[in-house]
């Protein structure tokens, strides 16, 4: 049986009058993939804030190994475990991939007030960081991050989480903005990073992206969770059309053959 890390139980989330998510209960488990999908505005990256520590559940409640936790914001779910991954990997383009690897952590030489951030080691640690995730082109801790491609990027910021000893991993679109090799890069460091036994929430719009990592998917539509099921239990036309709120292939040739009446009907104005 594989382990529950975390679990989400009847959670609502609202904005004031705004109702966000609807009864939520979701579990998050060692060595697998969650894929969360859903059209844009379902709720994903509000569900996922949720998890991190960024929105309070505003009923419902959040188990972590079994025990009932509230977080007091972000920095406390990532000291349960708990990493975030933005998109573009959230690092900053002018700095050196030792130095980023360690912000807020960075090794320090000597002691007390003569502390001093050791570039040497902290390049060392993460290039070899780095490389055990098989990103070989990344030998020098000295490189700029701008540098980087988007993917090469996305798997440093994966690898920087797992060394600091993440337990969830969460990813938000991580690759989105990837071309296809790009994207094969990334989900190749997501399964390396399950089969290292963490527990990865990942959200995607795209099927094929999901069906390559995905042991479990959960479909929000309009902050409600639709589906929920197992990898191999439904097909990809029936994954494509969930995610899509709903919507099949038939409703979408509708809705464009609507678009362009509605053009014809109001013909732009002639040009002078
Ligand atoms: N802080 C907030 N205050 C009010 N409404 C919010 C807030 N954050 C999100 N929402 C609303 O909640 C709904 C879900 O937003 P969310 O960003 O979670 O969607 P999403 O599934 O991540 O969409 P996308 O695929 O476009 O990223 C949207 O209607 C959004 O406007
Ligand atoms: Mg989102």
């Amino acid at each position: 049986m594989t382990k529950t890390v975390l679990e989400l139980r009847n959670v609502d989330k609202s904005f004031g009058p705004i109702d966000v998510l609807h009864q939520i209960s979701l579990k998050v488990k060692e060595g697998e993939v969650l894929c969360l999908l859903g059209d844009n505005g379902a709720g994903k990256s509000t569900l996922i804030k949720t998890l991190a520590g960024v929105h309070k559940p505003t009923r419902g409640t959040i188990l972590m190994d079994g025990a009932e936790v509230s977080f007091d914001g972000p920095r406390a779910a990532q000291d349960m475990g708990i990493a975030t991954v933005h998109q573009f990997g959230g690092t900053f383009p002018l700095m050196s991939i030792g130095r980023s690897f360690f912000v807020g952590v960075e090794p320090t030489r000597g002691w007390g007030p003569f502390k001093i951030y050791d570039r040497k080691k902290a390049n060392a640690i993460a290039v070899k960081a780095v490389q055990d995730f098989g990103i070989t082109r990344v030998d020098d801790g000295d490189r700029l991050i701008g540098g980087l491609s988007g993917g090469e990027r996305q798997s440093l910021a994966i690898a920087r989480a797992v060394h600091f000893g993440a337990r969830v991993l969460i990813l938000d679109e991580p690759t989105a903005a990837l071309g296809v090799k790009q994207a094969a890069h990334v989900l190749r460091i997501v399964n390396e990073a399950k089969k290292r036994g963490l527990a990865v929430v990942f959200i995607t719009h795209q099927v094929m992206h999901a069906m390559a990592v995905g042991d479990h998917f959960a479909v929000l539509i309009r902050g409600a969770i639709a589906a929920d099921f197992r990898k191999g239990e439904r097909s990809r036309e029936e994954i494509t059309d969930l995610m899509a709120g709903g919507e099949t292939m038939a409703d979408l040739e509708a809705q464009i053959e609507g678009y362009a009446e509605a053009q014809t009907d109001n013909p732009p104005p002639p040009s002078p």
